[in-house]
């Protein structure tokens, strides 16, 4: 189904229509490829950025699988490199360009060889203004909102050997039915919503995203059943903001609603979530988590800044005291609870005073972890319009001094886990041989011993030691 939504009329357009359409073009790319290379072609999609990007590729790397590609990771055996591109600090966007460099050399040894770019970056007109101009071995540039329409364009690649450049900027589309490639055999992305209508200061997504639109709650069931089906014991359900779910749809399911039908569904596998955003993060919710066995008592709550002063100029719509409210009420429903925040360091105008209230909020919440960002100016965000006059280097110092106060509390949460009985989800192998490792719920990782067979499959385990990593012995 492929909808359009946020108009006075929704239109509804004919799922078999869109479908259609694309595998026409899916039949040709197919029989085209197979006679420009006079073999099996081969893709390469390389991925920046958040779980939503990884899952936009999953479904990209689908579309090409259909198409007869065979899926590689070295970009110098593939005939389509596909790079998928993060905009929300300026690091990333560089990181593409060098690499984008590199393929200079590349591209002139295998000439046929199709070379894309899609994805946030793409989705940005100075970023297709500058491919067009500076990288003129660039064949493809797509952005966020037309990425379902990949068949399309390579056949346009293909057979014309044209240029093709399409950043659509009209409100996108929720579009079901695309085949997906998963990356994993036991943990897998599950999309509920698309885009962000929040437009903190700082952020590029709701630009190269679009506004919030949901699937609707068939849709999703339907594929966490196939999930399940598939032996998937690890569902992440996806959005920027995923307490948003469902906001002006008629379907009136919201996120606690979606979390409870999906909980409900049989079959040994867990539910998490993210992002969550603390202003629409309600008791519903968290109600919804104490009740639902199989969602998992951890809260990524990314509360930015720890100064009330800075949270109103990032825009985000609740407080210091709001904040802490939340993680004591999340608390009281769920003692076992594990809170994992996102914060940006050197927000424009933030004082010495400012860190301070970041830090003493950290040491006050004890998060089990936290993703720290030292603010980048995105161009077209209010932010970048602001006064910054605290240098980068005084920025990076406070970042350190972020991550050392953090460190710290890390190490004393781990050392009380000891003794903490946790059901544990195998999922990697551990550093030492003998080991394997895994994820709690809650999101603890942990290493006990056993065996490559003990991948995808839940352990109870109890921890034992902390000896840098949390080592535990399997019970029963
Ligand atoms: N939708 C999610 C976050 C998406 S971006 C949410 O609202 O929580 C992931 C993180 O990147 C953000 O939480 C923020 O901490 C960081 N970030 C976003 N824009 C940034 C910028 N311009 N500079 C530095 N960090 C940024
Ligand atoms: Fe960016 Fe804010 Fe939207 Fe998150 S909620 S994606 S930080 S604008
Ligand atoms: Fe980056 Fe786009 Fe995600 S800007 S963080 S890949 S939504």
């Amino acid at each position: 189904m492929r909808r359009k939504v946020g108009t006075d009329e929704e239109t509804v357009l004919n799922n078999q229509d869109f479908y259609a359409g694309q595998q026409g073009y899916m039949d040709r790319v197919r029989r085209l490829a197979a006679s420009i290379y006079e073999r099996t072609p081969m893709a390469c999609v390389i991925t920046y950025g958040c779980q939503q990007n990884v899952s936009d590729s999953e479904r990209t790397k689908g579309m090409l699988e259909q198409m007869g590609y065979t899926l590689t990771e070295e970009p110098a055996e593939a005939d389509f490199v596909l790079y998928n591109t993060c905009a929300v600090r300026e690091h990333a966007e560089e990181r593409v360009y060098g690499n984008l460099g590199a393929m200079k050399h590349l591209k002139r040894r295998k000439p046929d060889m199709i070379l894309g770019l899609c994805g946030c970056m793409a989705q940005q007109g100075r970023v297709g203004d500058r491919i067009r101009r500076s990288y003129p071995y660039v064949d493809l540039l797509f952005g966020t909102h037309v990425q379902h329409r990949l068949p399309e364009f390579l056949y346009r690649c293909l057979s014309m050997h044209e240029r093709v450049f399409e950043t659509d900027d009209s409100e996108p589309c929720v579009t079901e039915g695309m085949p997906v490639h998963r990356d994993g055999s036991y943990k897998a992305w599950l999309p509920v919503m698309y885009g962000c209508n929040n437009f903190c200061t700082y952020c590029i997504v709701p630009y190269v995203r679009g506004r919030e639109r949901s699937r609707n709650p068939e849709d999703v069931l339907k594929e966490a059943k196939e999930l399940i089906a598939a032996g998937y014991k690890d569902i992440t359900l996806l959005g920027q903001n995923v307490n948003s779910y469902g906001k002006g749809e008629a379907h009136g399911v919201n996120f606690a609603g979606l979390l409870r039908q999906i909980n409900d569904l049989p079959g040994d596998f867990r539910i998490r979530f993210m992002t969550s955003h603390p202003k629409d993060c309600t008791d519903e919710l968290l109600d919804a988590m104490r009740d639902c066995g199989k969602v998992c008592h951890h809260l990524h709550l990314p509360f930015q800044s720890g100064s009330d002063r800075i949270l109103k100029a990032m825009n985000r719509h609740y407080d210091r005291a709001g904040y802490l409210a939340l993680v004591e009420a999340a608390r009281k429903r769920m003692p076992d609870i594990q809170l994992t925040s996102d914060i940006i360091v050197g927000f424009p105008g933030e004082t010495r005073e400012d860190f301070e209230q970041t830090l003493s909020l950290i040491k006050e919440v004890r998060f089990a972890s936290l993703f720290t960002f030292i603010y980048s100016p995105r161009e077209g965000t209010p932010a970048a319009q602001m006064p910054d006059p605290v240098s980068r280097q005084e920025k990076g110092q406070w970042f350190e001094e972020l991550l050392r106060t953090q460190e710290a509390i890390a190490k004393e949460n781990n050392a009380k886990l000891i003794g903490r009985v946790l059901k544990v989800l195998c999922d990697d192998h551990g550093r030492t041989p003998d080991y394997m490792a895994g994820h709690s719920g809650e999101n603890i990782v942990v290493e006990f011993p056993g065996t490559p067979d003990d991948l995808g499959k839940f352990f109870t385990v109890k921890i034992v030691s902390l000896d840098h990593v949390l080592k535990g012995e399997v019970l029963g």
